[in-house]
């Protein structure tokens, strides 16, 4: 890096060893660092550059988006300089958060005797995941970036971590690049982030199907037994769904159905039904959409208004998206049956209305490029997005088990998306 005045590797530059300046990594202080990562966050946008930018507000708590996981940890890189009089300047200048846990990444069939010979099981993997990478705009390009993966990548590999994936923007050059070119990671899945805002009105839930909210015991049992050879899903799930941010699991049935408890539920299960999770995001962080001209914020807020004034006429209006919102992440959606689609989007509007209620601006989901659920779930296109999945495996000297390497198979019809990470 000797064409930008960084020394990445600690070392002395001899021609001028005052005005060196050395980039060093360590761990998140929270006594100390707090302030500064919050200013390098704000300076940073994280959606695709253009006329308008998605900023994230993280409540304060800069390592809130991954405290949720088993394990985890935050990275801050800081520059130090040399001022010259025996004293140190040092600059905190760019920040990643990395969390591993144990999820699905693949099924294989028993061969116990004892086993049900055509039902799959889950193969488990030890994945870690990147997120929150964010190099202050004054400091790009001099390879902080990716002195912040590689020692996160070392600390990954350290606790027996198999693969490493990140999610970014298609559109971020910097960030695929960074990824894909320099970190040898490969693209993997493309699922959908479909965002639909929440309305002043109450959406109809349709009269023929009934809503239960799950006990989280009952949730875990459906979605284990229902959902745990879908790729990502966590081993965890009873964590996730205990968790205090879980606002709860809940089941589409047809009305006049009698909720007999999961066991029984799973033994004999009405012939369509959808299930479906909440995270509430909101007391995580916060988001917002700046650089929108007067115009668009008067025209959201003329929407708002009339929509608040008369709900009855159900008016599609903009949430306060242009100052701090908060949303709701609907999470484990799925289901069974021919219409399972429309219990799914009974439970959708069910979610909306709760939002609603809540405050929240949005309310999102994420499903794989391959569900009949991406077609399915309203949702709106301008707010919606496609992900761009990244993958690396972090050692070659693991066997490769009854999967194989898992960056060489083909995406499933549903990924679970964890909402710890969102
Ligand atoms: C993405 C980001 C973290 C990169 O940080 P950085 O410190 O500038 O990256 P580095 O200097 O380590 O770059 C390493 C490599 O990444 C690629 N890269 C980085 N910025 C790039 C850019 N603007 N255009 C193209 N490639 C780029 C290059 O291959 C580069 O190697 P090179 O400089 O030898 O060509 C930074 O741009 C950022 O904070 N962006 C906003 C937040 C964000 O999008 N985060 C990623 C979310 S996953």
């Amino acid at each position: 890096m000797a064409d930008n005045g960084y020394n990445n590797e600690l070392g002395v530059n001899e021609s001028d060893s005052l005005s060196e300046t050395v980039v060093v990594i360590r761990e998140y202080d929270r006594k100390t660092d707090r302030e500064r990562v919050e200013q390098v966050e704000n300076s940073c946008e994280v959606g695709p550059n253009g006329e308008l930018s998605l900023y994230t507000d993280l409540l304060g708590d800069p390592i809130c988006r991954v405290r949720n996981s088993p394990a985890y940890l935050m990275l801050v890189a800081e520059t130090v300089k040399n001022a010259g009089d025996g004293d140190e300047k040092r600059e905190i200048v760019g920040m990643i958060r990395g969390c591993i846990k144990t999820v699905t990444c693949g099924s294989k069939f028993s061969r116990s005797k004892t086993g049900d010979p055509a039902k799959p099981l889950p193969v488990y993997t030890k994945l870690a995941y990147i997120l929150g990478l964010r190099v202050s705009p004054f400091h790009r390009r001099m390879g902080i970036g990716l002195k912040l993966v590689r020692r996160m990548e070392q600390w990954f590999g350290d606790n027996g971590a198999e693969y490493s994936y990140i999610a970014t923007d298609d559109a971020n050059e910097p960030s695929v690049s960074l990824f894909t070119g320099k970190c040898g990671y490969s693209k993997f899945r493309n699922p959908s982030v479909l965002v639909h805002p929440v309305f002043a009105h109450r959406l109809p839930v349709s009269n023929r199907v009934t809503v239960i909210k799950l006990s989280p015991v009952d949730g875990e049992t459906i979605y284990r037994h229902r959902f745990s050879t879908i790729e990502f899903f966590p081993r965890d799930i009873d964590a996730v769904l205990n968790n205090h941010l879980n606002l709860g699991s809940f089941l589409a049935v047809p009305k006049g159905y009698i909720w007999g408890g999961s066991d029984k539920f799973i033994s004999d299960p009405p012939e369509n039904w959808a299930i479906m999770s909440v995270w509430n995001c909101k007391d995580v962080f916060k988001l917002e959409v700046k650089g929108a001209s007067k115009l668009r914020k008067g025209f959201a807020k003329t929407t708002r208004i009339l929509d608040r004034v008369f709900p009855f006429l159900r008016l599609p209006s903009l949430p306060k998206i242009f100052s701090p919102f908060g949303l709701h992440m609907l999470y484990g959606l799925g289901g069974s049956g021919p219409l399972y689609t429309r219990y799914a989007k009974a439970l959708f509007g069910f979610a909306h209305n709760l939002a609603k209620e809540c405050k929240c601006g949005v309310v999102a989901t994420e499903v794989s490029s391959e569900d009949p659920l991406r077609l399915a779930i309203p949702h709106w296109k301008i707010l919606s997005f496609t992900d761009l999945w990244c993958i690396k495996r972090l050692g070659e000297d693991y066997s490769d088990g009854s999967v194989g390497d898992w960056r060489k198979s083909q995406p499933g019809l549903s990924v679970f998306v964890d909402p710890r990470e969102f």
